[in-house]
């Protein structure tokens, strides 16, 4: 994660649901709107319920990845099933 003080911007969230206690943050990075829409800086709030939370910031690329597909069992190619049928 970046620098854990505000200053950087990539742990942006928008929470959907819970509650949270919030230090001070960069307005360059969280508009007093945005703020009021519910988007933070996660390395700035302090979770004090469940939360539900979507990522808008440049970390969204790496938390909100897809998943992986199932993993298949290896297929033998001479008699097309599963090696141990
Ligand atoms: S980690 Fe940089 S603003 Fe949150």
């Amino acid at each position: 994660m970046g620098c854990r003080q505000g200053g950087c911007g990539v742990c942006k969230v928008h929470i959907l649901e819970g509650q949270y206690a919030r230090r001070v943050m960069s307005r360059a990075h969280v508009s007093a709107e945005e703020e009021a829409a519910g988007c933070v800086l996660s390395c700035r709030i302090y979770p004090t319920s469940d939360l539900r939370l979507q990522v808008v910031g440049a970390m969204k690329k790496n938390v909100c990845r897809p998943l992986a597909a199932p993993v298949n069992p290896p297929v033998n190619p001479i008699k097309g099933d599963p090696p141990w049928h």
